[in-house]
């Protein structure tokens, strides 16, 4: 599902004239709850209207010419929420997988999944290794899927396969700098987030990305994950445009 109409071109447009886009955009998708109970819809129906919303997103970011592209789709944490909403968000991602596979690949889209896999059902992993393998030669964007996702296990797995490295002696402790940190992230291979997004209204990161985001610029609107289409997108990133990165330094 798309948007549609000369509003959405116009925006697109003062884009393309407005400087550079982000080259990583990550987004913390928020709100699919609410959007449900507004409705008094179950909450599974705000996730259903998440789905579309992720449609809206790759296709924005590839309009744009964004080349990476990280979507919080279900967080460690969520592993405590009830079971029955748990085992349908594993269905619609198997369902997005059946849908989109093909298509994605037919864009450019290389999808990766991030996070804990082990946690997930027989079946969720099938779904994503099939995206994966199905996608893996295409490089006009990077999708990262951030499933059974935690930074902090994220930052520890690295901590750990480095450590490894070292008794190994594959490695020194002297020799583990940014570069070589980054590159034990799940997200290697993928530049830090010019653009962190989230969407509801809630002023946190809730354990996404963390080493990442360092100087990410940091976009936060009201609007509900499921409510959020490519002009969104589109004016997120001119609010970014207008942004004056320093990265710590003075610059005037
Ligand atoms: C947060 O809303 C959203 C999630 C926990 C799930 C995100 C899932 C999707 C967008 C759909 C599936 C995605 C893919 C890639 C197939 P919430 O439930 O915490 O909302 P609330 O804070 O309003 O309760």
């Amino acid at each position: 599902m798309t948007e549609a109409g000369d509003g959405l071109d116009r925006l697109l447009e003062q884009v393309e004239a407005g400087g550079e886009v982000p080259r990583h955009v990550a987004i913390i998708m928020d709100g699919n709850g609410r959007w449900a109970h507004e409705r008094g819809l179950p909450r599974f129906m705000g996730h259903r209207e998440g789905m579309k919303a992720v449609r809206r997103a790759v296709t924005g970011a590839l309009e744009m010419g964004v080349r990476h592209l990280t979507l919080y789709a279900f967080s460690k944490e969520n592993w405590s929420r009830p079971p029955e909403e748990i085992a349908a968000l594993m269905r619609l991602l198997s369902e997005y997988v059946e849908r989109d596979r093909d298509e994605l690949a037919e864009r450019g889209v290389r999808v990766r999944v991030i996070g804990d896999r082990k946690r997930l059902s027989a079946a969720a992993v099938r779904s994503v290794e099939s995206i994966e393998g199905t996608t893996e030669r295409q490089d006009t964007l990077v999708l990262n899927l951030a499933i059974s996702y935690g930074s902090r296990d994220e930052i520890l797995a690295a901590t750990r396969t480095l450590a490894d490295r070292c008794v190994a002696g594959d490695l020194t402790p002297g020799d583990i700098d940014e570069a070589s940190f980054a590159a034990a992230l799940y997200t290697a291979g993928s530049p830090d987030p010019d653009l962190l997004i989230r969407t509801s209204g809630e002023m946190r990161v809730s354990n996404f990305l963390l080493w990442q985001i360092a100087y990410s610029e940091i976009h936060v609107t009201p609007v509900l994950w499921p409510d959020f289409g490519e002009s969104d997108l589109y004016e997120a990133t001119l609010e970014y445009q207008r942004r004056e990165r320093r990265f710590g330094r003075v610059t005037r």
